[in-house]
Order: C-alpha cells, then structure tokens, then sequence
C-alpha cells in the first residue's frame, strides 16, 4: 500500500522560535518515516511580511538551513520552495474565481489585521488562497500544524470540495489537519502565544546567552507558590523539554524559588538547542549545498505539479491542446 501524504510549511520571516519547532516542526521530523512526506519554505506568503530583496534571500536560506539543521533528511522527504513552483500561484488565481469575499472576510488572521486597524493588503486578504493551493497541488493527506494555522487547513478543505463541486471533478483530496495535543499553542516568555510579532519567543537555535535572557525574561505569575501553585509560565516551557513525572521532584521541592526553577530551565534548554545549533553552524559553512538541496527538491515539486494542473486545466475547460 502506498504510504499517505504529509505536507507542511513554515514562512521566512525570521528565526523560527521553540513554538515553530514542538507545535509544527518537530512532528515533521517525526512523521517523515511514515509518510510520503513534502516540507516547503512559504516564501511567496512571506512576501506580505518582507518587501526587501537582500533580506529575503537570506531568510530563505536561513529556513533550509533550519530544516536540514532539525533533522530533515532529503533522502526521505521532499524539501523545496513555493516559488520555485508557479504553478502555486497560478492555482490560486483559479481558486479566487470560486472564493467569495464574505468567505475570505472570516478569516480569523484578516479579522485580526482589520480590528488593528491595519491597511491590509490583497495578498494578506487572499492568503488562505495560496495555502488552498500549496496543499491541495499534492494531494496532501495530512498537514500537521499549530492550532493558529487549523482554520486554513479547514479553507484548503472547503475549497477542494467547492471546486470538485463546481467543476463536477474529484480533482482534489480533502486534507486534514493534524494539530498534536499538549503543544498546539506553546506560550511564549509572557504567557501568550509565542509568536515573532509578539516579541515574547525563545529562538529554536538561540545562543546560551540569548537563552538566559530569554528565561529570565519569562513573566513570574501571580500564583501564590505557598498554596501549591506552580509558577505557569516557567513550567509550561519546561514541559516541553522534560515528562511532568520528571518535573514533579523539581518543582515540589523548590516552591516559590522562581530563580531555581528558571536556571534549571535555562540548563534543560542549552542542552536541548546545543546540538541542533551545532549541525546548524556546520551547515551555514556549506551553503552551496544546501542550497543545491533545495533546489533539486524545486524541481520534483514542480513536475509534481505540472501534473496536476493538467488535471485541473482540464477541468476547467482551458485546456484545447
Ligand atoms: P508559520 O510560519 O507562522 O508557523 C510555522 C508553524 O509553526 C506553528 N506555530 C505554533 N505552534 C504552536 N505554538 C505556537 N506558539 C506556534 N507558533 C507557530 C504554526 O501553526 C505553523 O504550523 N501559513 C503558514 C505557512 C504555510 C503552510 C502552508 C503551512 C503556508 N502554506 C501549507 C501548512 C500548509 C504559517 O504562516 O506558518
């Protein structure tokens, strides 16, 4: 039996932080044994974010680097990025004609922009288009994700079914998003959601320095450690590195000792980015080959594509000859 389809990506937009890593991309590591795995770098979404050449080759070539340095392994998975298959864009466009804009106007990252008052662009309105299309071009299975990315996942399934149905064509797979319990949404530093544009995150490659800086910048909560309470916003981090069994001694016997608690989460962190900024560092001396991975990835993506939009030009009726 052939194996299923995992799909994910991740935007450039800057260094991926621990919240990237155990809501999204460690399950990529994990799962890319047991699937037909594909893991793509979101540039042309990341284009809404960074409107400056120089920078944003360098961040794709950061996020490969991340990927490769996490422990993604070519020989198994499928690494490329979106604009080195245009056929992405062109998907979205079809999927615009079908897509209402009331639809698009319920999308919780749009709602979130316009209650900021922000002037928002038509590539931001029209993002969940080109993530319709970044999943749906590969007969995607399972795209596992945070919880912040579910609602995209669910307009991908919408709008396979809404195209099937207009154009009475099973040309896409209803995909399903896989969202791990526990770390779909990993607080940052301030109890929040850890996200870059919060401010709140710990880098996933961060130095030892950054990393104590960062711990000791989480927020002490209110709890009042006397009556049994743990300090939320150190624990909820350490869970991430260490089983609440191995916590419990720790945390039991040092109640209320806020600077205990954080050292030994600043320890637990080191030894748990040390190796992984090591194979980093390694990478960033070879960037020729990386991106020579990256590249040859494009280009099985593509022909992969190719095909599909066979299927849906046809569908469509544009395709005479
Ligand atoms: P991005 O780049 O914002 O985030 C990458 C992944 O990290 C997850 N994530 C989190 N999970 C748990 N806790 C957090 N604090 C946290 N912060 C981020 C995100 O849910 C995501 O899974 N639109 C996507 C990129 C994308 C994509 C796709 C993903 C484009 N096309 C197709 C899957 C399939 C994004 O901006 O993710």
């Amino acid at each position: 039996m052939s194996k299923k389809i995992l799909l994910s990506g991740v935007k450039p937009t800057g260094r991926p932080h621990i919240g990237n890593y155990f809501g999204a991309m460690k399950q990529f590591v994990d799962m890319q044994n047991d699937y037909d795995s594909m893991f793509f770098i979101a540039d042309y979404h990341a284009l809404n974010f960074i409107q400056d050449g120089g920078e944003m080759k360098q961040q794709i070539l950061d996020l490969m680097m991340d990927y490769l340095a996490i422990g993604l392994d070519p020989k198994k998975s499928l690494i490329y990025k979106q604009s080195d298959i245009p056929e992405h864009t062109e998907l979205t466009w079809i999927f615009d004609t079908i897509t209402t804009m009331p639809y698009l106007q319920r999308a919780h990252a749009y709602k979130d922009a316009e209650a900021k008052d922000k002037e928002i662009s038509v590539g931001t309105f029209n993002y969940p288009m080109l993530m319709a299309a970044d999943i749906l071009m590969y007969d995607a299975d399972v795209v596992p994700v945070g919880q912040d990315q579910k609602q995209h996942v669910e307009y991908a399934r919408d709008t396979a079914q809404k195209f099937n149905f207009t154009f009475k064509n099973e040309v896409f797979k209803l995909p399903d998003a896989k969202i791990m319990e526990g770390v779909a949404v990993v607080p940052g530093t301030d109890g929040q959601k850890m996200s870059k544009s919060y401010g709140n995150t710990i880098p996933l490659f961060a130095s030892d320095e950054e990393i104590e800086k960062a711990v000791m910048s989480i927020v002490t909560d209110s709890g009042s450690p006397e009556e049994g309470k743990l300090p939320q916003n150190v624990y909820n981090i350490h869970k991430l590195l260490k089983s609440e069994d191995e916590l419990k001694s720790l945390y039991d016997e040092n109640k209320g000792k806020y600077k205990v608690l954080k050292e030994a989460l600043i320890e637990d962190l080191k030894n748990f980015i040390r190796p992984m900024r090591e194979k980093r560092e390694q990478l960033a001396g070879d960037t020729e080959t990386v991106l020579e991975i990256l590249k040859e990835g494009g280009k099985r993506a593509k022909a992969k594509a190719e095909k599909k939009m066979e299927q849906v030009r046809e569908a469509i009726g544009v395709k005479l000859y």
